[in-house]
């Protein structure tokens, strides 16, 4: 990028033009530049990393950008969190010089499209932290040159893209949808799922002008032809809002239905199952330990943050995530109520949760139900392990570490909690005569296992 020039505008003779000078050249906008690769990709985590090597699948020149050394040391040391697939693409990937993997976000400026992949987590009062999101794009607007297209794939509030990229590169006296392009695609990876290939899942797009939304199709046509247009950035981030929104009220109803049917005594993953057989209209959602991950728990709370401001009410999407959040604290409260049929007191039991991630074949603990499930069952005097062969220990809130147990029946426990089952996990430890309360509700080879 040329430096900054004190031209001054038509329109405000006396204030000095903070627009770069190739704007005033005679061909501000072409040729642009020419890129040695066709997209970086920001962020190289459970998504980008995954996406980075979706496009060099898919035969693109990819920049693959991370900040963290570490997680960059751990991508060339196949420490990555990837399925089968993926850790193939990065065996090829890695040996093609049309891959580069880097921390030097000065690289940025060689890229004619960049993609923005960090993650935006809420902190503990729920609310948005931006701040990852925030800082990524001002790297990359700070360093944009004419001809690139900006897309952010990290799930934000409406209204973000243009807040954190249009606005900023407009005031660098980027024309948008001439000299820079803008625009917004979520992803909707779901890590550890094999049964989707990254490729098959449809990517909805939104440009910030009809330039910007072709500028956007052409790149993400690099690695699938799989595109919905909508009519704007806004369509497309609120989409993402209403995805995973959607699966929180969903999952919430579920969970709502479990403690109905035990009320009942009614047996809900065979309702939910039979219910499932209807062809339409009903789409399974199955009740479980609580949800985690950096989406369900996460997304909803930036659509409720920023309606707040609005002084407008979700009373749906609010209960959902209410009853979300409780949901581990209802596990604690089950599995007292099982000991105590079993004639034990909770705080001198020996309870093993199987499991800690919070889903299957993932080694991911963000906001896992696990780890508060842990920590309230401590908190109530119980001895409390976990066996889990993704994970070699946990630190709860309190700042205490468990370490897995190595020996699951050596520890004895006088109740198994099932909260995440992988494949291949090994139950055959499990005894007869001991309590089980399966909170994945899927578990029906133990005999003896109980829901709340
Ligand atoms: N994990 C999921 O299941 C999932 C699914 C769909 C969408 N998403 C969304 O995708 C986004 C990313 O989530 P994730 O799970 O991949 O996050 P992640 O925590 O796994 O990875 C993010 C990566 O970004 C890197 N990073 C942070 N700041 C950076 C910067 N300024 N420049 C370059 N790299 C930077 C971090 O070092 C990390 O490696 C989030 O908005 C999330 O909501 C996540």
């Amino acid at each position: 990028m040329s430096t900054l020039t004190t031209t001054r505008t038509a329109d405000h003779p006396e204030e000095p033009d903070n627009r770069p000078e190739w704007i005033f050249s005679q061909t501000p906008s072409k040729p642009h530049a020419t890129f040695d690769y066709d997209l970086a990709i920001v962020g190289l985590g459970y998504v980008g990393l995954p996406t980075a090597l979706a496009y060099h699948h898919g035969g693109s020149r990819v920049l693959a950008l991370d900040v963290s050394e570490r997680r960059l040391d751990d991508i060339r040391g196949h420490r990555a969190d990837l399925v089968e697939a993926d850790r193939h693409r990065l065996d090829v990937a890695e040996n093609d010089e049309r891959f580069h993997l880097t921390s030097d976000p000065a690289m940025l400026a060689k890229a004619r499209a960049i993609i923005i992949c960090v993650p935006t987590p809420v902190d503990r009062h729920l609310i948005p932290d931006l701040t990852i999101l925030k800082s990524a794009c001002d790297m990359v607007v700070a360093r944009a040159v004419p001809g690139q297209l900006v897309m952010l794939t990290s799930t934000t509030y409406v209204g973000c893209t243009e807040d954190f990229v249009q606005k900023p590169l407009e005031a660098r006296g980027f024309r948008i949808g001439v000299d820079a392009y803008v625009s917004f695609s979520a992803e909707r990876i779901d890590p550890g799922n094999e049964r989707f290939d990254h490729d098959d899942v449809p990517r909805v797009i939104g440009g910030a002008t009809p330039e910007c939304e072709e500028e956007a199709v052409r790149v993400v046509s690099r690695y699938t032809t799989n595109i919905h247009r909508v009519s704007s950035v806004a369509a497309a981030e609120m989409t993402k809002l209403l995805e995973n929104t959607f699966r929180a009220v969903n999952i919430a109803l579920a969970n709502e239905f479990a403690d109905i049917c035990s009320t009942l005594d009614i047996d809900v993953t065979e309702v939910i199952d039979a219910a499932a057989t209807k062809p339409y209209g009903f789409m399974p959602f199955y009740p479980g330990p609580g949800v985690g991950g950096h989406c369900i728990p996460c997304d909803p709370h930036y659509l409720l943050w920023q309606l707040r401001e609005q002084r407008v009410n979700a009373p749906l999407i609010t209960q959902a995530m209410t009853e979300i959040a409780s949901r581990p604290g209802r596990i604690v409260d089950g599995a007292r109520d099982v000991l105590a049929r079993g004639g034990i007191a909770l705080a001198n039991a020996r309870i093993l949760v199987v499991g800690i991630a919070y889903k299957p074949d993932v080694s991911d603990l963000r906001e896992s139900p696990a780890i508060e499930i842990l920590s309230g069952l401590a908190e109530h005097g119980a001895t409390v392990g976990f066996v889990d062969n993704h994970f070699a220990g946990v630190r709860l809130p309190d700042g205490r570490l468990v370490d897995a147990v190595i020996d699951a029946a050596g520890f004895d426990a006088d109740l198994i909690l099932l909260h995440t089952k992988h494949t291949g996990t090994d139950l055959t430890w499990v005894r007869t005569d001991q309590l089980v309360l399966d909170a994945t509700y899927r578990d029906s080879e133990l005999a003896q296992s109980r829901v709340i």
